[in-house]
Formats: C-alpha cells, sequence, structure tokens
C-alpha cells in the first residue's frame, strides 16, 4: 500500500463520526493483500542448560511499518511489534529471563499456563525499566497453543494493543504421534488476529473516547502477525492454523470466503477430544483454536471474520444480539488474510477423527460451587463516569483485596453469569477448565477441550468445573477477569490464592 492510500483511510476514518465503516476500508485493502507476506516470526526453542530450558527475552521499543513508508511507534518482544513463538516440551523446566527495555514498568503473563504464583507474570510481578524478572517453572499439561502478553495493572490494554505479547507452542510426544500438520512456518502456521486504529500520523491511536472504555478497544485495520491482511503460500494440501485472538475486544466469527470447511481440532488448552467439520467459528479476545485447512484444490481462499450478530458460542439470543449490536457487541467484519496454494502441493496426512482423551472432571467430583456475576455499571452513573464501571460480584479489582480462596487439591465449578448487554471472555489463571454447561445445555463439540477463556454471553449462565493443584501459595495470588483488555483495566478482575 502506499502513503496516500494510507492516507485516504485515515481520511475516511476522521469524516465518520463513529468507527470506520468496513466497506471504506475493503478497495485500498484489496491493493495490498497480494503484496505482504504473512510474517512468520522466529521459533525459539530455548537452549537447555543443566536440565533448564532457557529462553532470553527482551521487551523493547521500536518502530514498524504496518503501511510502507509510515513507521508507527511500537513494543515488541524480541522483535519491533509483538514476539517470538517460543517452543516448549511438556515434562521439561523452563526459565525465562524477562528484560524490561521499553522504559516503563511492565510484566509479562504467560496465559494458559500451569505455574506457581510468583512465575504468573501477573500485576503482582512487575519489571522495573532495566531490570530482568527470571520465572523458572515446569512444564506440566497438555500440549497446545498459548501465549503471553503484559498484564501491567491498569496498563494491560494499551501495552498490549502497542505490541506486548508473543505465542507459545507446547508439544508432547502423545500429540506429536497424531502425524498432525506440525512443520513451524511451513504446513504449522502461528496466526495472531488483531485490530488496530492509527493516527493521521500513523502512530496507534488508543482510547479517544468514552465508547473505546466502555466497549473496549476496535479498530478498523486488520492484522495477523503484524501484516495487515498478508497472504501465505501454502506449500501442502493441509495447514494447521494456531489461531489466537490477540485484540483487545473484538470477537471474530471466523471462516473462509468462499464458505470452505475445515476441521476444528484444539481450543485454548488442549486439542478437542475429537475433530470435527465446521464453516464457522467464534473466536473472543484471548481464545485459541486450532483448525486444519485443506487447500488441494489448489483455489485461494480469505480467512475472513464475518461480522454481523453476537451469534456462536457466546451467543445470546435477542436480547443480547441487539444490544450486543447497539453496543458494538457484534463480531467485527475484516479480511485477515488470504491462502494462496502453490501450483504443486506436498500431500499430507489424514486429520484422525479422535485426537485426545483429557480426564472428565465430574459435577460430583467438586466440593464447592463459587458464583462470579459479570458486571457493567450502565446509565447515568456511568454517563457522569462516577463510580468503576466494571465489576464482578460488585466489586471492582483492587491490589490488596484477595477475593477468594482456594484450597489446594480441590476441584471446583465456577458458575460464570453475566447481567451486562455485552459478551465477555472470562479468563483463569494458573488453571484449565472444562465446560460443564452453557446455560443448562452440555458443550457443543467446539468447547469440550480443555480451556482457560469462555464467552458468556448477556443473560448467559455458563459453569466450569477445575482442579486446583500443584501450586500453593498464600501471599501471591492468581488473577480470574474480563480478557476484554479496557475491561480488565476498568476493575473486571479479581484476584483468588491458592492455599495448602
Ligand atoms: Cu491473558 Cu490475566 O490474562
Ligand atoms: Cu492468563
Ligand atoms: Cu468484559
Amino acid at each position: 500500500m502506499q502513503r496516500r492510500d494510507f492516507l485516504k483511510i485515515l481520511m475516511t476514518g476522521a469524516s465518520a463520526a463513529v468507527i470506520l465503516p468496513y466497506a471504506g476500508l475493503t478497495t485500498a485493502m484489496a491493493q495490498t493483500s497480494a503484496a505482504t507476506p504473512l510474517p512468520i516470526p522466529e521459533l525459539m526453542r530455548g537452549e537447555m542448560k543443566d536440565g533448564v530450558r532457557i529462553y532470553d527475552l527482551d521487551m523493547r521499543r521500536g518502530t514498524h511499518e504496518f503501511f510502507t513508508g509510515v513507521k508507527t511507534p511500537t513494543l515488541g518482544i524480541n522483535a519491533s511489534y509483538l514476539g517470538s513463538t517460543l517452543k516448549m516440551k511438556v515434562g521439561e523446566t523452563v526459565r525465562l529471563n524477562v528484560t524490561n527495555n521499553i522504559g516503563e514498568v511492565t510484566t509479562l503473563h504467560w496465559h494458559g499456563l500451569h505455574l506457581p504464583a510468583k512465575a504468573d507474570g501477573g500485576p503482582h510481578q512487575p519489571i522495573a525499566p532495566g531490570e530482568t524478572w527470571s520465572p523458572e517453572f515446569k512444564i506440566i499439561q497438555e500440549a497446545a497453543t498459548f501465549w503471553y502478553h503484559s498484564h501491567q495493572h491498569n496498563k494491560t490494554g494499551e501495552q498490549v494493543w502497542r505490541g506486548l505479547a508473543g505465542v507459545i507452542i507446547i508439544e508432547d510426544e502423545k500429540t506429536k504421534a497424531l502425524n498432525l500438520p506440525n512443520e513451524y512456518g511451513v504446513d504449522d502456521i502461528r496466526v495472531v488476529l488483531q485490530e488496530r486504529r492509527f493516527n493521521r500520523d500513523g502512530s496507534f491511536a488508543y482510547i479517544n473516547s468514552m465508547p473505546d472504555r466502555m466497549m473496549g478497544m476496535s479498530g478498523d485495520v486488520p492484522l495477523v502477525n503484524g501484516a495487515v491482511t498478508p497472504t501465505f503460500t501454502a506449500k501442502t494440501k493441509k495447514i494447521r492454523l494456531r489461531i489466537l485472538n490477540g485484540s483487545n475486544a473484538g470477537f471474530y466469527n471466523l471462516g473462509f470466503n468462499d464458505n470452505r470447511s475445515f476441521t476444528h481440532i484444539g481450543s485454548d488448552g488442549s486439542l478437542l477430544p475429537e475433530s470435527y467439520e465446521t464453516n464457522r467459528l467464534v473466536l473472543g479476545p484471548a481464545e485459541r483454536a486450532e483448525i486444519i485447512v485443506d487447500v488441494s484444490d489448489g483455489k485461494p481462499t480469505m480467512l475472513t471474520s464475518f461480522g454481523g450478530g453476537s451469534g456462536g458460542s457466546g451467543g445470546g439470543g435477542m436480547m443480547g444480539g441487539m444490544m450486543g449490536g447497539m453496543m458494538g457487541g457484534s463480531d467485527s467484519a475484516f479480511n485477515f488474510m488470504l491462502i494462496q496454494p502453490q501450483a504443486s502441493l506436498t500431500d499430507s496426512a489424514e486429520i484422525p477423527k479422535s485426537l485426545v482423551t483429557v480426564k472428565k472432571l465430574a459435577e460430583s467430583d467438586a466440593v464447592k460451587t463459587r458464583r462470579f456475576n459479570l458486571e457493567m455499571k450502565m446509565g447515568p452513573m456511568m454517563m457522569l463516569g462516577l463510580g468503576a464501571p466494571f465489576s464482578i460480584n460488585g466489586k471492582s479489582m483492587e491490589m490488596k483485596v484477595i477475593n477468594e480462596v482456594v484450597k489446594l487439591g480441590d476441584t471446583e465449578i465456577w458458575e460464570l453469569t453475566n447481567d451486562s448487554p455485552m459478551r465477555h471472555p472470562f479468563h483463569i489463571h494458573d488453571i484449565q477448565f472444562q465446560i460443564l454447561d452453557r446455560n443448562g445445555q452440555p458443550p457443543v463439540a467446539g468447547e469440550r477441550g480443555l480451556k482457560d477463556t469462555v464467552i458468556v454471553g448477556p443473560g448467559e449462565k455458563v459453569r466450569v468445573i477445575t482442579k486446583f493443584e500443584n501450586y500453593a501459595d498464600s501471599e501471591r495470588p492468581y488473577m480470574y477477569h474480563c480478557h476484554i483488555l479496557e475491561h480488565e483495566d476498568g476493575g473486571m478482575m479479581g484476584q483468588f490464592t491458592v492455599v495448602a
């Protein structure tokens, strides 16, 4: 894209009262779609030293060219924008040397990883500018796709928006034996979906209105691994996409523009027990999905987020749909990435139907049910900006308050409800959970894997079950929160400890 197209986009934005109409972007976008190859960030395997696998991560400032000739000030980890892909192996001990060179205090959280609270990288593990933080822990969980991102108190939304996020791939022997595509960058592709908004000078725009704060930051420019609607050239008949919704607030109703079906194989914290075919998949912020796309027909296809109602797994019925639409809670429409198969394609193995056995936790194993109601203060209070607009069970996040104390070894049910007109992706640190039911119904095929983030639609009741194991710490808490980062920063977050 030329500078003048970029300016054209920005001008369209400036003249519109609200967010850029997507239609205003398509023409200019189409011009770039063939041009930018999908960035494949470095795969870091770490270095084995005395039985510990060591990763050196440099959180830094930089500039990044999202548009040719336009330099956007950014943050990144070993890169100008976003971070390397870290590969970890089940059973190994890892140490991450995280150096903060961004010139302001930050943290780095390992989202979805089961670890001691002191290694979590949440708001209680700040890294001062110039310092290095070196958490160490053993990988004891299922193989899947995870991520890492800033979790700086009240600043998470802004720091992630500027680029502080990356991907972690955990592998194990059991899933390797399934013969799924697993050559990184060739047929096993990391796909970080984000949307961003830019100022006219090319810098990132962040929170310039009350709706940005209330609904979370939306953008008009779709990014995949930091590139605007890039093209991935397929060399194999089947491609595994490890998709992360890395957006601050956008929900994506994903599919392909030619409506081809794909195979859904994995969720947040594990592969699915069984793969299944679909042509649509809703991903809320922080959720992951592994899918296999078959491009053996040789035709190009566009990974697309279809706009429209707040449907999908978190669909909130008519009220939710209407209000969701009004509140900007509907799925955003974007052309994310073109997949262009090359002329001759290498064969890929069959995708098995049965993938992993995850030991099912039964309702009868639970010693306790905790209830969490997600709330937004609406009406005059919100308009006047009085009081904290976001809360859980009537309380907004306070660093000094431990909201819940869990006993080590206990299995618990967490019952999530949502009193507000928006969908909230609810996330719990430390553990992976299983969905027991959604509005009394057993989970659909795509929600039967291990998860750490679940969409709770307006008026919905979602019950999840999990076991708190291995790590206890009466001092340091883990977080649970809405993963719309502006909601998290606004107080829709609480803290729990696990005690022996
Ligand atoms: Cu993705 Cu509390 O984090
Ligand atoms: Cu997390
Ligand atoms: Cu929320």
